[in-house]
Formats: structure tokens, C-alpha cells, sequence
């Protein structure tokens, strides 16, 4: 089955993974302990990952995923060579700050994590990728958490913008393209996980949350103005958990209900493609009973400094009902949904929906008129392994075709989209839940969910697949 090559010559095919997911060896090379390595696996995650755990301490007899990851730290030589043989242009990871600054607040860097990262990104580029950095994938080191409480205080501004100092002056010779925080808006679904608030007995969840955020956003502006001044040649960009909101029901109620949803996950992306707070912020707040957020003087100035693109993940689509309580919910997924009747789940309940994307595409093109960019794109599943070795993951395939289709559609609209990276391209540690047999990749990795495994890689069905999609440049999707 073949689409119209709507694809551009330079269309960035490409695969992503994060620091925290992947490379373990979490306290070597003088790497500090970050926010995730507070999660562990099982029921006892659920509440460090939303905040709800005041003063997050490990427990000795749980197994915490992220410490060893899939031990990236000490193969990504291998795992990128074995990566490129599928022809990806572009491979995007996250930079892990804790590596960098153990603490969070040093003057100065930790030369074995430049190191490493050097390292790293000069494999790429001896393999032909283009390199896209994270600068924040769900990481603050947790030094700045117990120190300062993480983004509910002003001053990570100036240790982040340190950090992303390092990053250009130490990498900006090799990476051509930048996002400041993964997923921004995740921040108010996730809050530990997304951005190491923890909250404290009887304050305002909210209020603390969303004057967190203004902290995130003038970072990222800081870091944008930095990236044009220093990397005249880079491209930064923004991202959002894409995923448009439908109505549940064509009554007002429900569809006023899916503006106000899209609105708080827009509003960061509003701020950072067009460089002000939208008209419906005030009244978003108060919808939150948040009162407004304090700006210092010299804020709006600073968020004046746009990024180059829009980049955003999508997996699902989401429903909004005024009535959300007393519906079923989609479960499954951070950003609470109420249940589409018309679309199938995966086993994890996150619905399959390859024209959301299309519409979500659209949607974001009509909204900043600036590239996209789709830099994650992928369907958790659990894979078998044959007798023979083999691993016939046909359903990710199909679900890969379908919104690799839906997004050439959307091109076809007129969206101009810089590249498709699939996420999890080699297994990884699931953020949501912890587990290893929530997988993603292209390649597999013998590890199960309490850490046992030989770590051995094996390339499934779905790894020649997309080495001809790639090749093919979209056409060849069969
Ligand atoms: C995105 C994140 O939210 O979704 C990734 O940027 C994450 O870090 C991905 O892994 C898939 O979610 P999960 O929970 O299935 O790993």
C-alpha cells in the first residue's frame, strides 16, 4: 500500500527516546539523584509521580526502574549503531541535568556528563543522525527539589538557564535542534513527575502549580533568546502532549467543556509561540480558583522570545464532558477523558486514533501558522518472543501505518511538518506506569518490570518496516 509522496526531501524521519528512561547508571559519572529516580515501580508510584507524597524518600525494598533503566549509559554506542541501520535522520534523547549538575545548583558543570554527552551525540553524527535535544524530559535533580521546591521557586530560573548555558556552549556544535520542556503541559497533570512538585499538607495545589508553570515559561523564553544569541544555526522549539479534546456530546455544555480543556493545555503553547499570555487566562485561572499568577517586573518582555516550531507527542485523542464524573472514564492516561464509544483502546485504555492526529495537526497549524513538529508517535504494547527469536509486532505496524497515513493527510492539508519520530524506538522504561513490558521499540530489550533480563537487543518485524518506510520517504508502507 503506498500514499502520495507528500513528503519533503528533508522530511526528519527519526526516534526518540529519554534520559530518564533509558540510561541508568543513575549515580555514576557524578550524576545527582533526579525527581524520577524517586519513582519505583508498583502502587506505591502512583502518588510520588502526582505530588502527593510530601518529602519523597526511597524505600530499599522497592525496585526503582530508572536507576538502571536499559543501561543505555554503558551501550549507546551499540544501541545507536544498531539504530542507524535503520536509516534514521534524526534521533532525539533528553540531556539528564542531575548529570550535568548533580544538585542543581553548582557554579559550574560536572565534565564527566559533558563528556558522556559528547560522546554520545558525536556517535550520532558519525552514523548520520541529526541530533534533537530535550533540555527537560521530566527531570529536575532532586537537590533542587528538597532544596528549593523545584519550579513553585523563581530561583530554578537562573539554575535552568545555567544549565541550558552548558548545553549550548558544550553541544551546540553538534545539535541542530533543541526543545526546552518535554511535554510543558503535563506539569499540571503530573506535577512530581513533570516537574518535582511535591505538595505540601493544605496549600493550593493549584495555585502552586500553575505559578510553577510562569516559571517553566520564562525559563523557556530565557532559553530560547540564549539559543538564538548563541546558535544562530539551531532551531528550538516548544512541546506539547498533543491530542485534541472532543465533545462528548454535541450539547454546549460538553462542547464549551472541550474548549476549556484544550485552553489549559494551549495556553503554554500560546505563550511560547506567541509570546504573551492569551485573553482567556484570567479566566481560566479563576475557573481553577487559582488567583493570578505573580510576574516580576521584566516577564513580559522576556516571553516576547519565541521558538521556531511547535513540536508535540501524540498518541490519543481525548473527550470532554461537563459531566465527566458521572461517566466512565478513560483510564489509563494522566489527562483525565471521558470514555470514546467510537474508538478502540490499546491494552493500556489510551484510544487509537489516527485522524485525531490529522485533526490535531490541523488544529495546531491554523492555531501559530509556525512548522510542526511530531516528535513522538508510538503504540505501547507487549511483545512476544517466538521460539525462533523472532518478535511479530504486526500491531504496531498497523498502528504505525495508520497514522503515518493520517499524517501525510494532514500535509496534504497544507501543514507544514519538519519530521515524524517514533517514540521508544529501542524498549525503555514506561513513564507512566514503570514497566518494561509497556513497549514501544523497534528493537526489543530483555528486561522485565522488576529488573531482571539479559538486556539483549533484538530487532522486530517492525524495525525492517520502518527502515522502508524511511527509505521510501513515506511511500512504502506495506
Ligand atoms: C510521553 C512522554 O508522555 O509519553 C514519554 O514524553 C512517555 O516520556 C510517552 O514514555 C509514553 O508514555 P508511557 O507512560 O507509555 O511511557
Amino acid at each position: 500500500m503506498t500514499t502520495n509522496t507528500v513528503f519533503p526531501a528533508d522530511f526528519l524521519w527519526g526516534g526518540a527516546i529519554a534520559a530518564n528512561q533509558t540510561e541508568g547508571a543513575w549515580h555514576e559519572g557524578g550524576r545527582g539523584t533526579s525527581n524520577i529516580d524517586m519513582l519505583p515501580i508498583g502502587d506505591k508510584r502512583m502518588p510520588v509521580k502526582l505530588g502527593q507524597v510530601a518529602q519523597p524518600e526511597l524505600d530499599e525494598t522497592l525496585y526503582y526502574p530508572s536507576h538502571t533503566g536499559i543501561d543505555f549509559y554503558h551501550r549507546y554506542k551499540d544501541d545507536i549503531a544498531l539504530l542507524a541501520e535503520m536509516g534514521l535522520k534524526v534521533f532525539r534523547t533528553s540531556i539528564s541535568w542531575s548529570r550535568l549538575y548533580p544538585n542543581g545548583d553548582e557554579e559550574t558543570p560536572n565534565p564527566e556528563g559533558i563528556a558522556y554527552y559528547r560522546s554520545l551525540f558525536e556517535t550520532c553524527r558519525e552514523h548520520g543522525m541529526e541530533v534533537l535535544v530535550t533540555l527537560a524530559h521530566f527531570d529536575v535533580p532532586m537537590g533542587l527539589v528538597t532544596g528549593y521546591g523545584s519550579w513553585r521557586s523563581r530561583e530554578m530560573i537562573t539554575f535552568f538557564t545555567r544549565y541550558a548555558k552548558t548545553c549550548f556552549e558544550e553541544f551546540g556544535d553538534l545539535v541542530k535542534y533543541w526543545i526546552t520542556f518535554n511535554e510543558i503541559n503535563i506539569i499540571l497533570h503530573s506535577p512530581f513527575s513533570g516537574a518535582g512538585l511535591a505538595f505540601q499538607p493544605g496549600e493550593n495545589q493549584k495555585q502552586v502549580t500553575y505559578q510553577a508553570a510562569h516559571h517553566v515559561l520564562v525559563a523557556s523564553a530565557l532559553t530560547v533568546k540564549m539559543i538564538h544569541e548563541m546558535l544562530p544555526a539551531a532551531q528550538v522549539g516548544c512541546m506539547i502532549a498533543g491530542g485534541s479534546f472532543y465533545p462528548y456530546t454535541s450539547k454546549p455544555e460538553d462542547v464549551w467543556q472541550s474548549m476549556l480543556d484544550d485552553h489549559d493545555n494551549t495556553f503554554f503553547i500560546d505563550v511560547q509561540a506567541r509570546g504573551y499570555y492569551p485573553s482567556y487566562m484570567k479566566s481560566l485561572l479563576a475557573s481553577k480558583g487559582v488567583d493570578a499568577i505573580e510576574m516580576a517586573d521584566g516577564d513580559e518582555e522576556i516571553l516576547k522570545n519565541t521558538v521556531d516550531f511547535v513540536s508535540f507527542s501524540y498518541y490519543a485523542s481525548r473527550t470532554s464532558a461537563h459531566n465527566l464524573d458521572e461517566l466512565t472514564a478513560n483510564e489509563g492516561n494522566v489527562v483525565k477523558s471521558a470514555k470514546n464509544p467510537y474508538l478502540p483502546t490499546s491494552k493500556w485504555g489510551w484510544v487509537i486514533d489516527p485522524l485525531g492526529l490529522r485533526i490535531t495537526m490541523n488544529q495546531l497549524y491554523d492555531r501559530y501558522q509556525k512548522p510542526l513538529f511530531l516528535v513522538e508517535n508510538g503504540l505501547g504494547a507487549e511483545d512476544t518472543v517466538a521460539a525462533d527469536g523472532s518478535i511479530n509486532d504486526d500491531y504496531r505496524i498497523d498502528y504505525f501505518r495508520e497514522h503515518i497515513k493520517a499524517m501525510a493527510d494532514g500535509i496534504a492539508d497544507g501543514v507544514p511538518l519538519m519530521g515524524y519520530i517514533a517514540w521508544g524506538v529501542i524498549d525503555l522504561v514506561a513513564a507512566s506506569t514503570g514497566q518494561m513490558t509497556k513497549r514501544y521499540g523497534m528493537v526489543y530489550v530483555d528486561k522485565n518490570n522488576d529488573g531482571s533480563g539479559s538486556l539483549k537487543r533484538s530487532k522486530k518485524k517492525s524495525f525492517d518496516w520502518y527502515k522502508q518506510v524511511i527509505a521510501s520517504n513515506g511511500t512504502v508502507l506495506s
